[in-house]
């Protein structure tokens, strides 16, 4: 795509919101990143934006997004172009996708992989590193990621019995390993034993139809595997982070481990906060659309997670984006299990969690910022490169509109699925422009970069602080 890029942008009148701050400034931006922040400032600029009225954000992160994920026999629709340009339509600037070890393979050997897959993305991304197999071979791997490949965080799964699923005495080596270097292990966490059985235990009665997926993955086995997730940290004296939670059970383990000054990294998902599992009893196939791991909660998960927010209990707010077509959806017609996992979501992240959080009241402005772009920063170490409106960092800038209503439409969207999870749901909120690295890249509702404009963004080993606070902890036990 041939654009001008200009090489200045002075951004005038708007309003900062920062995870602390909120107050009226211009921005002035030179190449990549953010060189003066000031009242009515004297500059000329190659591109001059009005942003009275409008707030100004920094670009989102998404900290959990799948990309053609080869998953469940299919792969997710979105590729690293597709995903990240809808990402940037609603002001996510930056992704940490999952490049997730094949067993028996390589971890390096899949880190080059996602890097020629991630080679064509829109915008910015990292990468998790999904570990299924760790033995003495991946082990000897685990230094050189952390300190020369910017890759500082190992996701396990303790749910997929058979496929991705580690048992706890991988997960322990592996917190020790990562840990000595600054790394840090996060955690799919549910107890695959308990959903293989009741799996087992419904096709065998004849239940084949969707809305058995969220009867067989149970709170209970969600609180489980978190408590003893949080547990094998604490034995281990590591730091660790919760990916996608969902539910009181597990809030309540995370809470129980404060107790004894145990820090747990807690991540929740869009479409808990906003959607409950009165959706599984939709009629026909349609409850395939919100078949994912772990599967909507109630109401009263829901509420538990937005208070957890505001105490500071949830640090980031992700979306799990794993979009599946409803073809590729058909493939577990005849057996809920066979349904893919996912759901395409990292489009409606920001002004959903905007709309149902600010507008309704039920979080601060800051606190929106804190969960949507800077904690991830903070935690994944690319803090203050990424998530800060601050001088020299990244001009990754999402410039909104509190007021502008729409409604969300798989018909408006451009994530590559033919539903949206939200269909209809009327939001407050809209991105209007959004700049990467300096570089309009949405404008007018267009798309003004192209494949290729995405950069990796090496991240530091992070945790050295928090282990060192750990291992303070766990000398005076
Ligand atoms: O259902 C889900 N979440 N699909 C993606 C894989 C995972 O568990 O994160
Ligand atoms: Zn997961
Ligand atoms: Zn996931």
């Amino acid at each position: 795509m041939e654009t001008k890029v200009p090489t200045t942008v002075l951004i005038k009148g708007g309003t900062i919101v920062t995870a602390t701050d909120k107050y009226e400034a211009d921005i002035f931006v030179s190449g990549e990143t953010i060189q003066t922040i000031g009242l009515n400032l004297e500059v000329t600029a190659d591109k001059v934006i009005d942003a009275k009225g409008k707030y100004i954000f920094p670009g989102g992160i998404d900290p959990h997004t799948h990309m053609e994920l080869p998953f469940m026999g299919t792969h997710s629709s979105d590729d690293f172009e597709t995903g990240t340009r809808a990402g940037l339509y609603g002001g996510t600037t930056t992704i940490i996708d999952f490049a997730i070890q094949n067993q028996g393979n390589t971890l390096n050997a899949i880190i080059e992989e996602y890097h020629r897959k991630a080679s064509k993305a829109v915008g910015d991304y990292a990468f998790h590193l999904g570990v299924t197999d760790f033995n003495s071979g991946t082990k000897e791997e685990i230094k050189d990621i952390i300190l020369k490949k910017g890759i500082s965080s190992f996701k396990v799964f303790m749910a997929y019995k058979g496929a991705l699923m580690v048992d706890d005495r991988q997960i322990m080596e592996l917190m020790t390993e990562t840990g000595r270097y600054g790394g840090m292990v996060i955690a799919h966490c549910e107890n695959g034993d308990i959903i293989d059985g009741l799996v087992k235990e419904h096709l065998a009665a004849g239940k084949i139809e969707p809305k058995y997926h969220g009867i067989c993955h149970p709170e209970l086995a969600e609180a489980e595997a978190s408590g003893r997730f949080i547990d094998l940290a604490h034995h281990t004296k590591s730091p660790c982070y919760i990916v996608h939670m969902t539910c009181e059970g597990a809030l309540n383990k995370v809470k129980d481990a404060t107790k004894r000054n145990q820090k747990v990294n807690v991540e929740t998902c869009i479409q808990y906060l906003v959607l409950n599992d009165e959706l599984y009893e939709r009629p026909g196939f349609e409850a395939s659309k919100w078949i994912f791991s772990p599967p909507l909660r109630k109401p009263k998960d829901q509420e538990a997670l937005w208070a957890s927010i505001r105490q500071g209990i949830v640090h980031t707010v992700g979306t799990d984006h794993c979009p599946f077509c409803m073809d590729q959806k058909r493939m577990g017609e005849k057996d809920f299990s066979k349904i893919p996992n996912g759901a395409p979501m990292i489009e409606n992240r920001m002004e959903v969690l905007f709309s149902e959080g600010v507008v309704k009241g039920r979080i601060s402005l800051n606190k929106f910022v804190e969960i949507s772009s800077t904690n991830a920063a903070k935690i994944f170490g690319m803090f203050p490169k990424k998530g800060a409106i601050a001088i020299g960092s990244d001009a990754d800038l999402v410039i909104f509109d509190p007021n502008e209503k729409h409604t969300i439409s798989a018909e408006t969207h451009h994530m590559r699925c033919d539903y949206n999870g939200f269909e209809g749901m009327e939001v407050t909120g809209k991105t209007k422009t959004v700049l990467l690295r300096g570089t309009v890249a949405i404008e007018n509702g267009k798309a003004l970069v192209g494949s290729g404009f995405g950069k990796f963004v090496h991240r530091a080993a992070h945790n050295v602080e928090l282990r060192r606070e750990n291992e303070r902890r766990a000398s005076d036990d």
